[in-house]
């Protein structure tokens, strides 16, 4: 039986995330995964839109996942490997190199990243306007210059 343990905030989850838990899933036979809560987000200055109770039944939902811990602090990782009998520690590339020093209880690997896809990204996207709602932005902004120019123009 070979267990795999990941760490993850998994916020407004996405491809990235799936194509990442089925990959690692396929390294064993149980897949553990720690998904961040929302004050150790917090504690790492990053906000989380969706809660943590929600994120970690969605990733409890998937096909590749076998049990979701909370996570909670960046120490914990020693202790849960022990704890769980974990022979796999893996995560995505964005971290390659940052653990290498728990090789010493496990296995540590770091798996490629989907391209084009982030939560940070989807964030930006989502606050980014529309494009007519900035078509209409500059259609006032011209009508406020009119305006400021009749102004200008007066004796
Ligand atoms: N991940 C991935 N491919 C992506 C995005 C994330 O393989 N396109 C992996 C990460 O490397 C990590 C796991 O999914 O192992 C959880 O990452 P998380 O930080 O929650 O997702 P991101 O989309 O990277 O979120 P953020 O933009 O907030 O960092």
């Amino acid at each position: 039986m070979t267990t795999i343990l990941t760490y993850g905030t998994f916020d407004l989850f996405h491809i990235g995330h799936v194509r990442l838990l089925s990959r690692l899933a396929e390294l064993g036979d149980r897949l553990i995964v720690g998904v961040s809560t929302d004050e150790f987000n917090a504690a790492k200055g990053k906000r989380s839109f969706i809660p943590y109770e929600h994120r970690a039944e969605i990733v409890a939902s998937m096909r590749s996942v076998d049990r979701v811990i909370p996570e909670t602090s960046w120490e914990q990782k020693r202790a849960d490997i022990i704890l769980h009998g974990v022979d796999i520690f893996a995560i995505g590339s964005d971290w390659k190199g940052k653990f290498d020093t728990l090789s010493d209880l496990c296995e540590v690997r770091y798996l490629e990243r989907t391209d084009g896809i982030s939560s940070t990204e989807l964030k930006a996207q989502l606050a980014a306007p529309e494009p007519q709602e900035i078509e209409r932005l500059g259609h006032a902004l011209d009508i406020l210059q009119q305006v400021v120019d009749n102004y200008r123009g007066l004796p």
